[in-house]
């Protein structure tokens, strides 16, 4: 069978990131067409649903088409209107964002810790306002945000905490997995994720009050799901809501690589330590900062970034990475100091921390498969960059 074009630049020798496929992904999509339910909550979606609540230990999963449509479920659940306000990171994916802003929302944007690049906790207090009514968190890099004393910021203040924990599954904090630890959470399986459908997600419900509400909104705003399990004989509209579950098609696939999890958590790991140790050299030289790993946190090796000391070093290198047709990429353009941040009336230099790491971060591909061969011309590539051998591994 000949593969269809696909859109991705043909010259590039190592990419950022590779779908995957590692077991039963196309037979489980064959048994979902021969099944004759290829529209959503079927088998498949129940099955990965399961197989979430007991993996994690989470009250109640939906599977959703993304991780945007589950922070958009969030946003929804927790009531959010004109006049409300929520605190979140400028260091995020757009997707946190505009859930809220899509509810009417003031955004305030909060500076990171430079250490984890995940919202700092200290700064969460002083931007509580009495309309504040939700922090959103984001586990950057699938690292646990400082969830104790944002928790007890969040009791003392009775706000609402949605961890964004897109990049999170599979990750602990102080023994409990992310996304299982604030009221609601999100997951993603975009395919650039550590376990991956092409485009889904998962809406993470650890609070029982709100699961009811959440399966109408799921349900398009019926109670569907009540006439499926025979509680009542027919279904109705009973409330707002959108079309938020996947086709079984998407379940199929992710319920094969949930199945696969553990070794694909266990070859991520390996590469993402292959770059550690090899790279570490340079951290001591003071050349690079690698990621840091607070003592309370486990990880699921989701992402491998360097930060350089200038904006000017990460500029060059990715124009080397460039040259070397290696495709590395600069994580994210803070949400304050971009053209929707800015007509929000935020301006440069109010979020000193995000805006200085942002400009000297560079994420080096990672993917399921990537072989040592791969990674070892990435980290060349730094070597050179400063004019160094590679010594002691
Ligand atoms: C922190 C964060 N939030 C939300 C999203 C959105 O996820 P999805 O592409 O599944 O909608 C992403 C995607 O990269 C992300 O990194």
């Amino acid at each position: 069978m000949q593969p269809i074009k696909n859109d991705k630049p043909t010259d590039i020798k190592i990419h950022f990131n590779k779908p995957f496929i590692v077991g039963k992904e196309l037979y489980n999509i064959a048994q979902a067409v021969l099944n004759g339910r290829l529209a959503g909550n079927g088998e498949f979606t129940r099955r990965c649903q399961e197989y979430i609540e007991k993996t994690y230990r989470a009250k109640k999963a939906l599977l959703t088409t993304s991780c945007t449509d589950a922070l958009e479920m969030c946003a929804l659940l927790c009531n959010i209107g004109p006049g409300d306000e929520v605190i979140l990171p400028s260091y995020t994916f757009v997707s946190t964002a505009n859930a809220f802003l899509l509810r009417g929302a003031k955004l305030v944007f909060v500076d990171i810790n430079a250490k984890t690049l995940n919202i700092d906790a200290k700064k969460i207090e002083p931007a509580i306002t009495p309309r504040t009514k939700v922090i959103c968190v984001v586990h950057y890099a699938g690292v646990g945000c400082e969830m104790d004393s944002i928790l007890a910021i969040a009791k003392k203040h009775s706000l609402i905490v949605v961890e964004d924990a897109a990049q999170a599954m599979n990750s602990q904090y102080k023994g409990q997995y992310l996304g299982t630890l604030g009221t609601v959470a999100a997951y993603s399986f975009h395919e650039t994720k550590n376990f991956i459908s092409g485009e889904g997600g998962a809406l993470i419900i650890n609070d029982e009050s709100l699961i009811e509400r959440a399966e109408i909104l799921w349900e398009k705003g019926t109670n569907r799901g009540k006439f499926y399990r025979g509680e009542v004989d027919k279904y109705t509209w009973v409330d707002i809501g959108s079309s938020f579950l996947p086709s079984e098609l998407t379940a199929a696939f992710l319920y094969a690589q949930f199945e696969m999890a553990e070794e694909i958590t266990k070859r991520r790991l390996t590469s993402w330590s292959y770059y550690r140790d090899r790279l570490r050299a340079l951290e001591e030289k003071s050349l690079v900062r690698l990621p840091f790993i607070p003592e309370t946190c486990t990880h699921n090796a989701h992402m491998f970034f360097i930060i350089l000391n200038t904006e000017k070093e990460q500029k060059d290198l990715l124009a080397r990475f460039k040259e070397n047709k290696i495709l590395a990429i600069f994580h994210y353009i803070p949400l304050h100091t971009s053209p929707m941040g800015k007509s929000m009336g935020y301006r440069e230099g109010q979020l000193p921390v995000t805006e200085s790491l942002s400009m000297r971060l560079i994420r080096l591909p990672l993917y399921f498969d990537i072989t040592p061969a791969e990674q070892d011309s990435v980290i060349d590539v730094i070597y050179s960059f400063f004019n160094l051998k590679r010594t002691g591994e």
